[in-house]
């Protein structure tokens, strides 16, 4: 587990679209994993701008999206489906019909989980998984508990995933309890992950995360086992590292 460490937030974000833009021009039909949330938002930005200042396309790219909540549509404005269209793909030159999350209104979860690894296996696998980190060390919605050799299901939230999410729902009790998530199985088979952690409230548990044991309690320990996993944080993401 590589670690980096930049002084400010800017610089973290920067360097996380960076290394996304150049894995998209070594190889422009790339498999990119996304994940959503708050702290992706200004990496998007940051490669929306690239994209239109023609320094990266993303004309052959595939993505395939962490997760996504139970319950939720496309068109629903709180839906990862929405996001990713609203942050990222509405803006840059990516075919849409080659851009993947969980559909979140699946009668079939079981099935549901089973097609997105099947369809993520006959992509070809991850070339780079994107991730963020959950207050409670979750990656993707992998959250405490879940095996380290989970594959993509469904997913029960906890109460502090529901109290870092809920902000976003009017009303906050309309957030939905459950998402599809990929496992963290589905994750450590990615190729390379970066995982970006910025701003303080996120410093205890990215200092679990790197340098505590690996424990299913946290998801984002599982990462010290992958053999090409980058981690950027901003300094004070960073100020609880020894
Ligand atoms: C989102 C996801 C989550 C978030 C995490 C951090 O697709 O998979 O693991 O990355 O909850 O969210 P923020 O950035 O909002 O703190």
């Amino acid at each position: 587990m590589e670690v980096i460490i930049r002084p400010t937030t800017a610089q973290a974000v920067e360097l996380t679209a960076r290394l996304l833009a150049d894995t998209v021009k070594a190889k422009p039909a790339c498999k990119l994993g996304l994940a959503t949330g708050a702290t992706m938002e200004a990496v998007y930005d940051v490669l929306v701008k690239m994209n239109k200042a023609g320094e990266v396309d993303f004309s052959q790219v595939t993505s395939f999206n962490l997760d996504e909540y139970i319950g939720l549509g496309p068109d629903d404005v709180n839906s990862y489906r929405y996001y990713m269209n609203h942050h990222l793909f509405d803006h840059i030159n990516i075919d849409k019909r080659n851009t993947h999350l969980p559909n979140g209104l699946a009668e079939d979860e079981l099935a549901e989980g089973i097609n997105y690894e099947a369809d993520i296996e006959d992509a070809g696998g991850i070339d780079v998984q994107l991730l963020g980190i959950g207050n409670d060390g979750h990656v993707g919605f992998n959250e405490p508990g879940s095996s380290l050799s989970s594959r993509t299901r469904a997913k029960s939230l906890t109460p502090v995933t529901y109290r870092q999410n809920c902000v976003y729902f009017n009303p906050p009790e309309s957030m939905p309890k459950r998402a599809f998530t990929m496992g963290v199985g589905t994750i450590l088979d990615a190729n390379r992950v970066i995982l970006l952690i910025t701003g303080a409230r996120k410093a205890e548990i990215a200092a679990r995360a790197i340098e505590g044991p690996v424990t299913s309690m946290v998801t984002a320990s599982a990462l010290q086992m992958h053999p090409n996993t980058v981690v950027i944080l901003d300094a004070d993401a960073a100020a609880q590292l020894t």
